[in-house]
């Protein structure tokens, strides 16, 4: 593709009398317009000529066997634009040989290659399940790390996770109390949501029991070793194994697993630094940030930075951690994948970095999202209790998975490993297939449908194309010199084989998964209408080569999208 913009930037360069840096290649708005599209309007300024009359003079010059004319290509002029269509068969062997040669990284790049992307994502709260906005952040978080690496940055993964706060006092006293009640080894997800929903009740209604709390999380803040710590650390480590569980299921991985706590030491000199630059206020005993000189929208509400009694905020912390990250990645970017519940939050921070006048203050980024809700827009909740367990969905969906497989393909080869890819596929999806900060509706059957805008519907087109490459080994087909003519109407799959590239990049720029997930949908709805009406195996030799080249290059670029988003490619199901 690069070849063809490349030949043919040149020769409109030429054709025009201008230099090349003024001719800018873009897709047409109406793809049976042609396959690139150049805007006169820069050339015609340049030359003096009305854009159409620019337009027309360059597509006869760039005509076959006009003076510029690039084989392969033909041009057109509509209105102010000069379109070119390039030769199916010349765009067929381009696009296949660079995906063939790229494999696995087709649709990357190095551009970001020495530049560092920090994503926050995920970071769920100890003795607490993840909630749904953390099973959403997870799988955005997941999906923009990986699309970030395809492009050569180095991605820099954090588990922010909530393991500080007045919350752990009470906690490491019920610990104390009735750790023998629950059985932490078999369940510590919903053993420590015991203790900790119990620990809450009893600071409120229990006084010796609130007393103790907070003479525990004082203990906590002191730093002292002993064993408050121990039991903190202890429960943190129980917590993490849970956590742990559902990212390998996910095949998720954080570089880093940096709880609050980590930041403990740096709080003072964080606050210190604000108090430095001479922007606090003390405002009725607490230690404020004015923020309305620089968001006139947070007039209300500055940025507290220490309490009347002493004691610092999530946003303190989050401060720290910020600072300590540019310090020690510098990095290009630095995004927050965290629901929208939070957008105030992230407003504060960086009207903060904003009065401190950071410079890098535009590369951090809250990387917002909508709620997912269950059917009729209800809040989710699990079949059993109120709060919903990530592990719990995941099974209940892999279940559902499980028996459609056992209906539809009885004598399916590894049929609970398929169920398993296809229900985090469905869920997956379901997560990544709408703009991020739209709401997600969790319905099982939907998500789940072999047919609809579905992980599953994607994974099985994926399947169908593996089996009929496996099939066509079987036959011994394929082998033959392709007859590329075959292809003449495969032109917008073509073009959208080649444009993967520029959708990554575009997802990466927006922190937007949902762009490659509706391109994948485009794709594969594309193929399967062609498949229709194009018989791959058993035609003659040469029909049969050409279609299965493009079988095994659309196979190819669905499977390397689907990875991306976190979601396996399945060779059948
Ligand atoms: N633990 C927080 C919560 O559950 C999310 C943390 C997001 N990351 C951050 N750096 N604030 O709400």
């Amino acid at each position: 593709m690069q070849h063809f913009a490349d030949a043919l930037r040149a020769a409109v360069a030429a054709a025009a009398e201008v230099g090349i840096d003024t001719v800018r290649l873009e897709a047409p708005r109406d793809e049976k317009q042609g396959d690139l599209a150049v805007p006169c309007f820069l050339l015609a300024k340049a030359r003096g000529i009305p854009p159409p009359a620019m337009a027309a003079k360059l597509a006869a010059a760039m005509a076959p066997g006009g003076p510029q004319a690039v084989a392969e290509v033909t041009a057109s002029a509509a209105g102010p634009y000069l379109n070119f269509r390039i030769a199916r068969p010349a765009l067929a062997q381009a696009v296949f040989a660079e995906i063939a040669a790229a494999g696995a990284r087709y649709g990357g790049s190095s551009e970001g290659a020495g530049k560092r992307i920090v994503i926050d994502f995920s970071s769920p709260n100890i003795a607490k399940p993840m909630h749904v906005g953390h099973i959403r952040s997870t799988i955005l978080g997941a999906a923009l790390t990986r699309i970030f690496s395809h492009l050569g940055y180095t991605t820099v993964g954090i588990n922010h996770i909530g393991d500080w706060g007045a919350q752990f006092g009470g906690l490491v006293v019920a610990i104390r109390r009735w750790r023998g009640e629950v059985d932490l080894e078999r369940e510590p997800v919903r053993g420590l949501l015991d203790l900790y929903q119990r620990s809450k009740a009893a600071v409120e209604s229990d006084p010796a029991f609130h007393e103790e709390a907070v003479a525990a999380y004082r203990e906590l803040e002191s730093g002292r070793e002993g064993p408050v710590r121990e039991t903190w650390r202890w429960v943190t480590a129980v917590s993490m194994r849970g956590f742990e569980a559902t990212y390998k299921r996910l095949g998720i991985e954080h570089d880093l697993v940096r709880g609050e706590s980590y930041y403990e030491n740096l709080l003072e000199p964080t606050i210190q630094r604000i108090v430095a630059a001479g922007i606090t206020e003390i405002s009725e005993g607490a230690l404020i940030v004015q923020l309305s000189t620089v968001d006139k929208g947070l007039k209300e509400t500055p940025c507290l930075l220490r309490q009347t009694n002493g004691t610092t905020l999530y946003a303190t912390r989050d401060l720290a951690a910020m600072f300590q990250r540019f310090e020690e990645f510098g990095f290009e970017r630095c995004l927050y994948v965290v629901g929208s519940e939070q957008r105030l939050h992230f407003r504060q921070l960086k009207a903060v970095l904003k009065r401190l006048e950071l410079p890098w203050e535009p590369r951090v980024e809250h990387v917002d999202f909508g709620l997912l809700l269950g059917p009729g827009r209800v809040k989710l909740a699990s079949r059993k209790g109120a709060v919903l367990v990530l592990d719990d969905l995941i099974d209940e969906v892999v279940d559902e998975a499980r028996r459609i497989i056992q209906e539809k393909n009885p004598d399916l080869a590894q049929a609970d490993q398929v169920a398993e890819a296809v229900g985090i596929g469905a869920i997956v999806f379901n997560d990544l297939k709408r703009e991020r900060v739209k709401d997600v509706v969790f319905d099982k059957s939907e998500i789940l449908s072999f047919e609809g805008e579905t992980g599953p519907y994607l994974q099985y087109t994926h399947a169908r194309l593996a089996s009929i490459l496996r099939k066509a080994a079987a036959n011994g087909e394929g082998t033959a010199e392709p007859d590329w003519s075959v292809l003449e109407n495969a032109g917008p799959i073509l073009m959208r084989l080649a444009r993967l590239g520029d959708v990554v990049r575009g997802a990466a720029v927006r922190a937007e998964p949902s762009e490659i997930s509706n391109y994948l949908l485009a794709l594969a709805r594309d193929l399967n209408s062609w498949y229709v009406e194009n018989r791959v195996l058993g035609e003659a030799p040469g029909v049969t080569g050409a279609r299965l080249a493009l079988i095994r290059a659309s196979k190819s670029v669905l499977g390397n999208g689907l990875g991306l988003l976190g979601i396996r490619p399945l060779e059948a199901m």
